[in-house]
């Protein structure tokens, strides 16, 4: 009893001064002191013993037990001030982590940035709910009733009663749905910029079923082509660059009257067509990049928002932020569709 009793003090002095933490300090004062410990165990033996070896046995049993305490006590307090030690080796020095920090969207960059160009001026960014009814989007704007725009193939009708006097609802299919909304809430003169996003039921590398448009809309007395020519001009020389040339080409609206296409030269082939190789440009069309549509507003359109035509006239254009996104030099995305992947990789980089 008296080897066993020296080989366990031995033994647990060694163990505890191992012990590397605090918890690890506790099981091991249990399997040593615990109900079922090994101590304790050889405790319950002492009153087998015989009568001599009872007192000295027994002695020694309550030195070893004060012994393996003391330890404990000792190495739980070495463990403590290791741990605050350790608190206080922090190196103010070392670089933080830095968390990662998001980037504004390659879309919302474009809508700020139209928006600053189209301010200076003088166009104020309007916006109205991307739910509107047939009045806004198609009747209102000159559409006859068979007109195919308003197939339901293009368009995504709302699950809803109709109105009475504004018709079926929908998704807007164009900016233009804010033009008569326009109207019947500004006085005149009126200078807007509408962009928001607008829903067609499409989906290939240059469409998805929701994109964005920009929408201008100026009506004062004598408004002109000149000016719709001009604003042009000024929009493609700020947002693409000085090297950029713009062009109208006739073309037919049911809104606007008359009626253009808009065209932005082409960058990498400066306009030609033609690569320096003598290649044929694969961006562009002969030279040219399609911007949009654009027009004198129709007299039934100004009429439809409580206008003179007689008195006021104005023009209006419609240009997709993905479009002029896409057609910006250095910004080279193929597939539509990657805008919207949420690939932070891709993100990353704008
Ligand atoms: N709403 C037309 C479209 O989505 C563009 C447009 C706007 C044309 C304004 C003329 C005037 O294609």
């Amino acid at each position: 009893m008296q080897e066993e009793l020296l080989s366990l003090k031995n033994n647990a002095i060694y163990l505890i001064s191992q012990a590397g933490s605090l918890k690890e300090l506790e099981e091991l004062s249990l399997q040593l002191m615990g109900r079922s410990g090994s101590l304790t165990t050889l405790l319950r033996q002492l009153p087998t013993l015989s009568k001599e070896e009872k007192p000295s046995v027994g002695r020694l049993a309550n030195e070893v037990k004060m012994i393996i305490e003391d330890t404990v006590a000792q190495r739980k307090k070495e463990l403590n001030s290791k741990s605050k030690q350790n608190r206080q080796k922090i190196d103010v020095t070392e670089p933080g982590l830095k968390p990662p920090l998001g980037s504004l969207h390659l879309t919302t960059q474009a809508i700020r940035e139209i928006t600053e160009i189209f301010s200076r001026i003088g166009l104020q960014r309007v916006r109205y709910p991307e739910i509107s009814w047939d009045w806004y989007n198609f009747t209102a704007l000159n559409f006859p009733e068979n007109h195919p725009a308003r197939d339901d193939l293009e368009t995504f009708y709302i699950d809803a009663t109709p109105n009475k006097a504004k018709g079926r609802m929908m998704l807007n299919v164009h900016t233009s749905t804010g033009q008569v909304q326009h109207m019947e809430q500004s006085e005149l003169p009126i200078r807007m910029l509408n962009i928001a996003k607008v829903y067609r039921r499409q989906m290939d590398v240059s469409h998805t079923p929701v994109f964005h448009q920009f929408e201008t809309m100026v009506i004062d007395k004598n408004i002109s082509i000149a000016h719709l020519k001009g604003t042009l001009e000024y929009f493609v020389k700020s947002y693409f660059g000085p090297n950029r040339k713009s062009r109208i080409r006739p073309y037919d609206f049911r809104f606007t009257e008359p009626s253009f296409e808009t065209d932005v030269s082409c960058a990498v082939c400066n306009g030609t067509g033609w690569l320096t190789n003598n290649e044929k440009c694969r961006l562009c069309k002969e030279g040219w990049l399609e911007l949009g549509g654009a027009g004198m507003i129709h007299p039934n359109v100004l009429r439809a928002g409580g206008i003179d035509p007689t008195k006021y006239s104005g023009f209006a254009s419609g240009w997709g932020v993905e479009r002029v996104l896409m057609m910006k030099e250095g910004i080279q995305i193929d597939d539509l569709r990657t805008l919207y992947g949420n690939d932070l990789d891709f993100l990353k980089q704008f």
